[in-house]
């Protein structure tokens, strides 16, 4: 019986995760730990408001268990010393340097957290994977760990997240499946059964599914990786419509109407973005390489070749039509997030097109509901295409949608807020320069009511 859980890393996945497992298991103690104090003290804020992750429902979850069974601290150690189960959660960033530079995923801040459990275990622990990570990591933990010589045991589960942001507590309280991996020896099999005990306080056990820990580790990369599939493929068909005059949308309606293929996953885009597809897509690449399985590298990075190209085409879609320069021209982007109702900005497709424009000298006016100043240059100058002044100068916030658009030449739109649909389109058409060019990356308005207006309307694949 667990009786002490630790998790380390409050981040977007540790923390919802366990505000949910402290909330159905009042029985079982769960503390939260980060190296990052500042994220700390936001999770152990009186007003539910400075939480440091946006989530609808997760307040009220914070509320009800936060100081009774569930705890936030920055005292890793002791954490893990109480605990019998500890959780891995933290980033898994695609590496910078070094061999597999912007493809393998960096582990050093797994492989800190495993030395750091050796170092201070004094019981016997279950030490469970959160984080997407490359298949086999697991291995490579146990190794560490069971190099202490203390005597002390440890069991490995696999336990890959699927939450989505913006719907992550739905996603947790009612999943579609919850996958744990494990070692098929009789200890590896008691330590599956202690994790989906956790879990079966509120997830019907045909949900539950266990495998060994590989087939677990691969299964998520996997989940990512055919949901990327699925936008990529629905995006080069976008093109084929384009130059065929089939109309996306009506393609994707009809071939998600056939139950075997579904209607999710078929919203034709500017490019998916997110911490998680670009990411584990690279993963899985790199794997394959690694091993010597060229043509499963090659099959999965065209997925990530079609965003890029997907991206790229938008950006060449805007310069063609604006006569072919936007030298000096006023573009408004609205919409800078990676998809709706979320803040996160990170490999949104926004960046690129963005960087693009830049290159071809485009003055580039933001608004975005959720998104910062700050946060838009630290994107912009992360990929490091020029200097951090020549992009403050090339790429501006704006407090709002209207004063974005004013003496523009073009707008783009980036991200599918629904706040957008319903703007004074018509004063925007008035305080923009002639001919007004509108250019829907989400296929958000309406094509006729916008020609109506007076733009010269372009959407995706139609
Ligand atoms: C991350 C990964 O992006 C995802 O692939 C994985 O499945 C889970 O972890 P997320 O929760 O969104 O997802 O990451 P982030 O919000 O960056 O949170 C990670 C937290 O770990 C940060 O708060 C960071 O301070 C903390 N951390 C990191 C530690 O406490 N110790 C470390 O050694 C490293
Ligand atoms: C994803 C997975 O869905 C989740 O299971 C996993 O745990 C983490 O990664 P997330 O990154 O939060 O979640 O966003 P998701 O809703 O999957 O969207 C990813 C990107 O694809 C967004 O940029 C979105 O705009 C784009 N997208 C999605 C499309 O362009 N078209 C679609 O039809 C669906």
């Amino acid at each position: 019986m667990i009786k002490n859980i630790c998790c380390i890393g409050a981040g977007y996945v540790g923390g919802p995760t366990m505000s949910v497992i402290a909330q159905k298991n009042t029985g079982i103690r769960v503390t939260v730990v980060d190296l990052n104090e500042s994220r700390i003290n936001d999770w152990n804020d009186n007003d539910l408001d400075n939480l440091p992750i946006y989530e609808p429902g997760l307040a009220e979850v914070v509320k009800e268990a936060r100081n009774r069974n569930l705890f936030f601290s920055t005292d890793i150690e002791q954490a893990i010393a109480d605990a019998d189960m500890i959780f891995i959660s933290v980033n898994t960033p695609t590496k910078q340097y070094g061999a597999g530079k912007g493809m393998a995923a960096d582990l050093k801040y797994v492989e800190l957290c495993a030395r750091q459990i050796a170092k201070v275990s004094t019981s016997n622990k279950i030490v469970v994977e959160k984080s997407t990570l490359p298949v086999k990591t697991a291995e490579a933990i146990k190794n560490i760990l069971d190099s202490t010589g203390n005597g002390v045991e440890f069991q490995i589960l696999s336990n890959p997240e699927f939450l989505a942001e913006g719907t992550a507590m739905k996603d947790l309280t009612d999943p579609d499946r919850v996958l744990i991996g494990g070692d098929h020896t009789p200890k590896g099999k008691e330590a599956i059964n202690a994790l989906v005990d956790i879990y079966s306080s509120w997830v019907s056990r045909e949900k539950i599914l266990t495998t060994n820990v590989w087939s677990s580790e691969l299964s998520k990369l996997t989940a990512n990786a055919f949901l990327a599939q699925r936008v990529s493929s629905i995006n080069s068909l976008s093109e084929l419509c384009e130059a065929t005059g089939a109309n996306i949308s009506e393609v994707s309606k009809a071939i998600g109407m056939d139950s075997r293929i579904g209607p999710k996953f078929l919203q034709t885009s500017v490019g998916f973005g997110g911490s998680c597809f670009q990411k584990d897509i690279l993963n899985l690449v790199y794997i394959s390489k690694s091993l010597g399985l060229n043509e499963v590298a090659d099959y999965w990075e065209q997925v990530i070749l079609m965003n890029n190209h997907q991206r790229n085409r938008f950006a060449r879609n805007i310069v063609k039509s604006l006569h072919n320069t936007v030298s000096d021209k006023k573009i408004a982007f609205l919409g800078w997030a990676f998809k709706k109702d979320t803040n996160d900005t990170r490999e949104s497709a926004a960046i690129y097109v963005a960087d693009k424009l830049i290159d071809e000298q485009a003055i580039i006016h933001v608004f975005d509901p959720k998104v910062n100043e700050n946060q838009i240059q630290s994107d912009i100058n992360y990929l490091a295409t020029r200097s951090e002044k020549l992009n403050s100068s090339s790429l501006k916030s704006e407090p709002s949608p209207y004063s974005a658009a004013k003496d523009s030449h073009a707008i783009a739109i980036l991200t599918e807020w629904d706040e957008f649909i319903n703007y004074d389109w018509e004063k925007i058409y008035k305080s923009m320069k002639k001919p007004a060019f509108l250019f829907d990356g989400r296929n958000l308005l309406e094509r006729q009511k916008m020609e109506k207006i007076g733009f010269t309307y372009f959407g995706i694949g139609k």
